[in-house]
């Protein structure tokens, strides 16, 4: 099982969109892709069942971690499953980091958020996990002096240059109908998710 976890110390990073995206654009390249949702929110399963509760992605119910949920469908080998986790507590965050391929840490440009992610960073380094994690700088709008400051942040911890998501209105419009913002007609959206599924996928093979 290729597993995906998302993870940030701070509220409204955009995990569960990007999970979302995600979940959608690894169903190009897998013929099976599990959505686990690990937040008592529950945002995730809500856009599922939004969706209309497909078989494919499928969600995986009643499972409180990441080690039931494989018991549950079996590791098979290529199916990936996509994992949404809370903003704490770290305890719970650091066992699905611990249990993940990839770790994808969304931060937006703000000064609070740059402040605030010494705490995931610090579970990363933890888990020397370095090497299986995707920074994104989410909701990095245009003219935002902040993204330059949230993007040296990020290289300055060593892990490369961050993939950058642009703020877009069509991110929260395409969950309300259960889609993902790359299925509706936004070129730009479609290319910076198809860059942050390359990442992924490039930490999971191990490159
Ligand atoms: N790239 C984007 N452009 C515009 N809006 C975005 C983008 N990414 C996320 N948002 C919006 O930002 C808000 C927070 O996003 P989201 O709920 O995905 O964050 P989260 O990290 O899952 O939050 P929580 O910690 O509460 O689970 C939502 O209203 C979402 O629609
Ligand atoms: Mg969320």
């Amino acid at each position: 099982m290729k597993i995906v976890t998302m993870a940030s110390t701070k509220g409204g990073s955009g995990k569960s969109t990007l999970a979302c995206c995600l979940a959608v654009e690894a169903m190009a390249s897998h013929e099976r892709v599990y959505l686990l949702d690990l937040d008592p929110q529950g945002s995730f399963a809500a856009w599922w069942r939004m969706r209309g509760g497909p078989a494919n992605p499928q969600l995986i119910r009643d499972a409180p971690t990441i080690a039931a949920a494989v018991r549950k469908v079996g590791d098979t080998g290529d199916a990936v499953m996509i994992v949404d986790t809370p903003n704490g507590p770290l305890d719970r965050i650091d066992k699905a980091i611990d249990a993940s391929g990839c770790v994808v840490i969304p931060l937006q440009p703000g000064p609070f958020d740059i402040l605030s992610s010494d705490a995931v960073n610090q579970l990363i380094a933890d888990n020397h996990a370095q090497s299986r994690v995707v920074r994104v700088v989410n909701r990095a709008a245009k003219k935002n002096p902040l993204v330059a400051e949230a993007i040296a942040e990020i290289e300055s911890h060593g892990g490369g240059s961050p993939i950058v998501i642009e703020d877009r209105h069509l991110y929260p419009t395409a969950m309300l109908d259960g889609k993902a913002v790359q299925e509706l007609r936004s070129k730009p959206a479609k290319v910076e998710i198809a860059a942050l599924w390359r990442a992924v996928e490039g930490v999971l093979n191990g490159k």
